[in-house]
C-alpha cells in the first residue's frame, strides 16, 4: 500500500470514528465507503475480528522496531517482523502523515476485517493510537513474489515452472473470491508482484487492500474514480476514462502473468531502452505463436512444458486486450489456469540439455530484505 493518486489527494477520512451513514449509492464511492457498504461479505463473516493493539504492544512485538526485524519498505511505510501472543506477524507502520495514507489504512482495516480467503493475507489487528497508524498481518515467511521473480541473485534458485503455475492459480482464485464471492464485489486495484506474498510453501496471498473499491452494483457497469494503481499494471481504459471495472483487475493480472512467464518487470529502467517496457519488448513474440517460446524466462532454462507455456501466453494475451469487454472474466481465467497447471513440468517427460538437472528443481531460499531496482510507489 502507500500510494498516491496522479491527480489529487484523496478526500480526508482520517480516523476510525464512523462517519455519518450515507446509504445513497454513488459513482464516486471511495474505498473508504466500504465501511457502510461492504459488510457482510461472506456467509462466514470474513476474518470478522481484527484486534486493536496499543502502540506499546507493537513496540514490544517488534523489539522497539529493531533494525534486525526490518523486512522492507513500501510507499505506506516500513514493515517489521514481530511476535504477538506467540504468533509471527508483520507490522506495517504508516510513516507519511498525509490523508492518503490514513485513507488506505482505514480501507485496509475494513476490507480485511470482512474478507476471508486462503489466498488473501489475514489482518491480525491494527493500531490507531494518537497519530500512529499501524497494520498487523500474519507473517508471510517467503516475502513477495517480486523478490523471487526478478533480479534473482546468483546462487538463489529461480522460481520453477510448476511453482509459477501454482502461484498464478492461487492469485486468480483470490481475485475470483473478490469478484465473485464477496457481496458486493470488490475491485482489488493493486494487483502486482510486490503485493503477492508467499508462505513457506510458495502459496500466494493477495495483500494491500488500501486501494480496493466496492465494485459496481445493480445496473451499474463501472465505478468512477480518480485513477490509482501502479504504472504499467493499470488497464489503459481505466487510465484514460477513470472508469473502474472488474476488467481493470483482469488487465493487471494479465501483466502479472506476463511477468511470471518472462521473469521481467513490467517496466525496468535498468534494461536497454527497447527492453525497458515489457509490453513493447514482448509484442512481436505475442503476435506470433511460433515465437511464444521466446517469452519464456531464461532462468527457467527450458524447463517448462511447451504446450502449457503456449496456453499460458494465450491467457495472458486475452487478459491484456485493450478493450475491457473482450477480456475474460476471472472465473474463466481460473478454469484456464487450472487446465494449464494440470500439465506440470516433469523433467523425465521433457528432457532438455542442462548443465545441471537440479536447476529444474524447486525454488529455495528466503527473500532478500530489499528489492533491487525497486519502484516504491509509482502509481498511475
Ligand atoms: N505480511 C507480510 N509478511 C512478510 N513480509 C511482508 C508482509 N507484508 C509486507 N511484507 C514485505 O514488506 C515489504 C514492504 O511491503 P509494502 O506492502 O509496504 O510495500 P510494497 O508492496 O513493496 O510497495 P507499495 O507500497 O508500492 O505497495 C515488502 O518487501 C513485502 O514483501
Ligand atoms: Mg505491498
Amino acid at each position: 500500500m502507500g500510494c498516491f493518486g496522479c491527480f489529487a489527494p484523496e478526500e480526508e477520512d482520517d480516523d476510525l470514528k464512523p462517519s455519518k451513514p450515507n446509504y445513497h449509492s454513488s459513482d464516486e464511492s471511495s474505498g473508504a465507503d466500504a465501511r457502510r457498504k461492504v459488510a457482510p461479505l461472506t456467509p462466514d463473516g470474513g476474518n470478522g475480528y481484527a484486534h486493536s493493539f496499543t502502540f506499546k504492544d507493537l513496540l514490544v512485538a517488534t523489539g522497539y522496531f529493531n533494525e534486525a526485524n526490518f523486512i522492507g519498505e513500501g510507499g505506506f511505510g516500513k514493515v517489521y517482523k514481530g511476535k504477538i501472543n506467540g504468533q509471527m506477524v508483520a507490522v506495517k507502520q504508516l510513516t507519511q502523515n498525509g490523508v492518503q495514507g490514513r485513507n488506505e489504512f482505514l480501507v485496509e482495516v475494513l476490507m480485511l476485517t470482512v474478507l476471508n480467503h486462503p489466498h488473501l493475507v489475514s489482518l491480525v489487528g491494527f493500531c490507531a493510537q494518537g497519530d500512529e497508524r499501524l497494520l498487523v498481518y500474519e507473517y508471510m515467511p517467503f516475502g513477495s513474489l517480486e523478490s523471487h521473480l526478478f533480479d534473482v541473485p546468483p546462487g538463489k534458485q529461480p522460481l520453477d515452472w510448476n511453482t509459477r503455475m501454482r502461484i498464478a492459480v492461487g492469485v486468480a482464485e483470490g481475485l475470483s473470491y473478490l469478484h465473485n464471492v464477496a457481496d458486493p464485489p470488490i475491485i482489488y486495484r493493486d494487483m502486482k508482484a510486490a503485493n503477492i506474498l508467499l508462505d513457506e510453501n510458495f502459496r500466494p496471498k493477495l495483500s494491500d487492500f488500501g486501494l480496493a473499491k466496492v465494485g459496481p452494483v445493480g445496473d451499474k457497469t463501472h465505478v468512477s474514480t480518480r485513477v490509482m494503481g501502479t504504472y504499467g499494471y493499470c488497464a489503459p481504459d481505466y487510465l484514460h476514462s477513470g472508469k473502474l471495472t472488474m476488467k481493470s483487475d483482469i488487465y493487471s493480472f494479465g501483466v502479472l502473468l506476463l511477468e511470471l512467464i518472462t521473469g521481467r518487470r513490467i517496466f525496468d529502467a535498468s534494461r536497454p531502452k527497447p527492453e525497458q517496457s515489457l509490453l513493447t519488448w514482448s509484442r512481436p513474440f505475442l503476435h506470433d505463436k511460433r515465437k511464444f517460446h521466446r517469452l519464456a524466462d531464461l532462468a527457467l532454462q527450458g524447463c517448462y512444458p511447451t504446450s502449457a507455456l503456449n496456453q499460458l501466453v494465450v491467457i495472458s494475451i486475452m487478459c491484456l486486450q485493450e478493450q475491457p469487454h473482450v477480456r475474460p472474466i476471472i472465473a474463466d481465467v481460473v478454469i484456464g489456469l487450472n487446465h494449464v497447471a494440470s500439465q506440470p513440468y516433469a523433467p523425465e517427460r521433457y528432457p532438455v540439455s542442462l548443465s545441471s538437472p537440479a536447476k529444474c528443481g524447486s525454488p529455495q531460499g528466503t527473500p532478500s530484505r530489499r528489492r533491487a531496482g525497486r519502484r516504491i510507489t509509482q502509481r498511475a
